[in-house]
């Protein structure tokens, strides 16, 4: 193999060697996906051209270059470190861990015995967007040589009362009724070792021998016409590009979105864009001349148009129209009422209000989204990174105008997904231009396209007022809140119906009401992200409450646990739980802590000198598992082979979180298998039933649900064959299984027996939809069959001078039902904490800037504290053994937390988010300066 010297590094090792392992998030030196040891020490390949090795002949060279492919045979050290990340559960989606790995690996080398600080040091030039970083940090130190001092260290992030294997329940106490069996245990992933050995398949890592490669032309205006030049001149006169795509191409409907009703994208534009990185054509062609070619030489001329870019300016009256048939720019509005709550207020004894404002909030999945489409056939076959593979499948057929049964959606595993994943990104001008080209198509965003052109946590602005009685009982809540929901549809009218479902928090409030918009503007569409619009929200109903309690003269904690929702209370949309409401279980467990912590601030603060001040803050949360008052199925088959093995068709979309892993526990206990007899078959329209979408953390309850009806029918299905009672122990042999009932062993020999019309000796298939209700028109009904619910703790310590935060602590209860996997869960409470913090402190995205790694900031290993993780397991009467969701539900409360801690150091009220410092300081300076006047 032969490379040009200038050549990076990172794309010789994958497109020319085929080390695939070697991860690339942003071509600019920033994410450290790419990282490899050269010559022993950590490098981005990425910055590296071939030609500053040694030699350009790498196969020659005398410099030594190791991937993840090589660690083991580099050093002893990996061998530790892959047991340490599996067992800890560091890697999720994945993406980061061969960089986190070679990073480790560098540093053991050179220093067996590591502090945090060096380790920290070490892993601080790789990101991590699902960990929030502590579980590598504790498996890099279990991998040194003084592991068990390490772990001592690390307690700062478990306490005693956390739960491991068994859990407790919500009044504190252990478990008596745990079945044994593998729900519950602190199983590795299922994954976990492709993922660490870098041989798991992301969107980038794989494409037929031949592929074209395309690159999307995108608008560099918000709001623009545009008219085409001589396309047919333009493919011929550039060698390499094949073809031309545009809005004429597509054979179907020139349109998608994930809310059919509101489906609005075009794949093409159509003479006006709405939004910059708004797709207009595609080219197509060798790698090479598509790398080379450069889009402003694109024959597109532009008119730019005047853009709506702000919430006010949308709902002008004199503003024009986003899409012609939205009157006034709202795309959909949201409604809950219940009470009197003008009433309410008026005859409340003390009433508090504010307003917040929130900016887009940009995912930074590590991986850019990637794939190829190829036709086989009249189908077509699109591969690539997708939260919801049958949702892809349909929009993907009505674009081609094919039936659904043509299209086949083969997900590669996800590097990280949070929402952003749940729409089609490269999928509509893969398939449009492999349709066409009857030849395998390629594309992987770049980083800067990535931002550019996929969505956003939605900006927000609300408004709201609460009242109490003198006693501290709630009785009012009046909220409203707008929401930039950009150019197109997406998720805005989930946001929109979701947040006034959730706008009271998880507590008693009689009176309410609550109003939402989702308003069109020309920006880069808004969308899911983690929490659906309630994470905003949150922030201000969490802070109004403070406000609410200082005003009553209540400790704020105590405020909470007073009117925290119970099973018995209705909650603002009239529901009644009857059980499984473990909000106050959460608030107590924070108590003694909460005390303590709140005194030593105090204390601190008015002995403390210079600029450094601290600061307690809490915040509850209660989210809701599932689709809206929709329905929302999911479906699992399981069957038993002639081996003696299980063949679980686990669709539901891993995308770091462990739903693989879960829904395996959750179907080997209702069967009574182990694990290891498993064989999965992952995501695939062909051959795996719909599970649904992978979002607002619905896989663990409703295909975790599915999986366990399934397992439940394929044991009774096996006890048949063996015409055994219910009760009977089942082994899974070679080729047999055995039966044990009551003292009697039977064996059957599976290898004669005939397959059922799916393959197997006996199948089962469930689905399970979880029950509820329509909403009225005041919002009122049963919009989720289950929440989950929980409450942070967070200690920061502010510098009055300079406006900065550091979060030093994040004390985090959460209600999980049931912790199927506690490893996992914490995985998921640490991971969106990470993401919280970074929302509350230092994430913002401005369209048209800041469109990389490097202005765009991501909280890196250094920003997070240890978080220390609390399962409260109040049971959901209908989730599988319990379990309730907790992917969204962990990123919630921390915003809030941490800017109620900041009200608790300094006596300031940050109502812009994020709270940067230059924010802080100038809130700070404002209120001094207030304080002068008013003497
Ligand atoms: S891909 Fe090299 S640092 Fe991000
Ligand atoms: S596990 Fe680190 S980015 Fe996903």
């Amino acid at each position: 193999m032969r490379a040009a010297p200038i050549e990076r590094l990172s794309r010789v090792l994958r497109d020319e060697l085929g080390l695939t392992g070697t991860k690339v998030g942003c071509d600019a030196g920033d994410c450290g996906a790419c990282t490899v040891l050269i010559d022993g020490k950590a490098a981005c390949s990425c910055l590296i051209a071939v030609g500053q090795l040694d030699s350009a002949q790498l196969d020659g060279a005398t410099t030594e270059v190791t991937t993840v492919e090589g660690l083991g045979g580099y050093s002893a050290n990996f061998e530790k470190l892959s047991a340490a990340f599996l067992q800890h559960g560091a890697a999720q989606c994945g993406i980061c861990t061969p960089g986190m790995l070679v990073s480790a690996t560098a540093l053991l080398e050179c220093n067996s015995a590591p502090d945090e600080a060096q380790v920290l040091d070490a892993l601080g030039g790789v990101l991590c967007r699902c960990t929030g970083y502590r579980k590598i940090i504790s498996a890099v130190l279990d991998a040194s040589v003084n592991s068990t001092a390490s772990r001592d260290a690390m307690c700062g992030a478990v306490d005693d009362r956390k739960i491991s294997g068994t859990g407790i329940n919500g009044n504190g106490a252990a478990r008596q009724d745990v079945a044994p069996g593998v729900v519950g245990q602190r199983v590795p992933r299922i994954d976990g070792l492709r993922k660490i050995n870098g041989t798991e398949i992301y969107g980038a890592d794989e494409a037929p021998a031949g592929a074209l490669t395309l690159r999307v032309i995108r608008s560099p205006y918000n709001h623009a016409r545009f008219r085409f030049g001589d396309l047919a001149a333009f493919v011929a006169s550039h060698p390499g590009i094949h073809a031309v795509f545009t809005a004429k191409d597509v054979p179907g409907k020139n349109c998608y979105g994930v809310i059919p009703d509101c489906a609005d994208q075009p794949v093409f534009a159509e003479i006006e864009v709405r939004f910059r990185g708004e797709a207009v054509a595609a080219i197509v062609g060798e790698a090479d001349a598509i790398d080379a070619f450069e889009p402003s030489n694109f024959p597109v001329e532009w008119e730019e148009l005047p853009a709506l870019t702000t919430i006010d300016a949308a709902l002008d009256e004199d503003a024009p129209r986003v899409h012609a048939n939205r009157a006034g720019n709202v795309l959909v509005r949201g409604r809950v009422v219940r009470g009197d709550v003008d009433a309410a207020l008026r005859d409340a004894d003390v009433v508090a209000s504010l307003e917040v404002e929130t900016g887009f909030v940009e995912h930074a999945c590590i991986e850019p989204e990637a794939g190829f489409a190829r036709r086989v056939g009249d189908r077509i076959e699109v591969q690539s990174c997708t939260q919801a593979p049958y949702m892809a499948r349909k929009d993907i057929a009505a674009i081609l105008g094919l039936p659904e049964g043509s299209v086949r959606i083969l997900p590669t595993a996800v590097g990280g997904g949070f929402g952003t994943k749940l729409d089609l990104s490269v999928q509509p001008f893969l398939a449009v231009a492999a349709w066409h080209l009857r030849r395998p198509v390629r594309m992987i965003y770049s980083r800067p396209e990535s931002i550019m052109a996929t969505t956003k946590r939605h900006p927000a602005r609300i408004r709201a007022r609460a009242g109490a009685k003198r006693d501290g009982t709630l009785v009012a809540m009046d909220f409203q809140a707008d929401f930039n929901t950009g150019a197109y549809a997406s998720w805005g009218p989930t946001v929109a119906y979701r947040v006034p479902i959730h706008a009271s928090g998880p507590y008693k409030v009689p009176n309410y009401r609550a109003l939402t918009r989702a308003i069109h503007t020309h920006l880069v569409p808004a969308g899911a992200f983690r929490g659906f619009g309630v994470p905003q929200g949150t922030i201000a109903q969490e802070q109004l409450y403070d406000e609410l309690a200082e005003k009553l003269g209540m400790d704020p904690l105590e405020f909470r646990i007073l009117n925290a929702l119970d099973d018995e209370s209705p909650t603002v949309t009239g529901q009644i739980f009857g059980s499984g409401v473990g909000i106050r279980e959460c608030f107590e467990a924070l108590r003694s802590k909460w005390i303590a912590a709140r005194a030593y601030a105090e204390a601190a603060n008015s002995s403390g000198k210079g600029s450094l001040r601290r600061g307690v803050g809490v915040a509850g949360m209660w989210y809701g598992c599932g689709n809206t008052s929709l329905p929302n199925p999911s479906t699992m088959r399981v069957g038993l082979k002639r081996d003696g093995r299980i063949a679980l068709h686990q669709g539901a979309v891993d995308i770091g979180q462990g739903s693989a892993t879960v829904v395996t526990q959750i179907c080997a206990e209702a069967i009574g298998a182990p694990l290891e007899k498993f064989d999965l078959l992952p995501a695939d329209t062909d051959v795996t039933p719909d599970c649904g979408k992978t979002s607002a953390s619905r896989q663990t309850f409703v295909s975790g649900t599915a999986a366990s009806l399934a397992g439940t029918e394929l044991r009774k299905a096996i006890l048949r064959i063996a015409d055994a009672c219910e009760c009977a122990q089942i082994e899974f042999g070679d080729g047999a299984i055995t039966v044990e009932e009551r003292g009697e062993r039977r064996t059957i020999s599976l290898c004669d027996l005939s397959l059922d019309a799916r393959g197997y000796v006996v199948s089962a298939e469930a689905t399970f939809d979880p029950p509820t209700s329509p909403l009225n028109s005041d919002g009122q009904g049963n919009p989720y069959a289950v929440y989950g619910f929980g409450a942070h703790m967070v200690e920061v310590s502010v510098d009055m001078e300079l406006g900065t935060v550091q979060v030093l602590k994040i004390t985090a209860a959460h209600d999980v039902g049931r912790a199927i996997n506690p490893t996992l869960v914490e995985g998921q409470i640490e991971g969106g904490a990470a993401q919280g913090l970074g929302f509350a402190l230092m994430e913002e995205f401005f369209p048209g800037k800041g469109e990389n790694l490097h202005d765009y900031l991501i909280p890196s290993a250094g920003d997070i504290p240890p978080v220390e993780s609390i399962l409260i397991e109040d049971p959901s009467p209908i989730g599988p053994f319990g379990a309730k969701g907790v992917g969204e539900q962990a990123l919630i409360p921390t915003a809030p937390a941490i800017l109620n801690a900041i009200y608790h150091a300094t006596g300031v009220r940050i109502r812009r988010i994020p709270a940067t410092p230059d924010r802080v300081r100038a809130e700070i300076l404002a209120a001094a300066a207030a304080g002068v006047r008013n003497g």
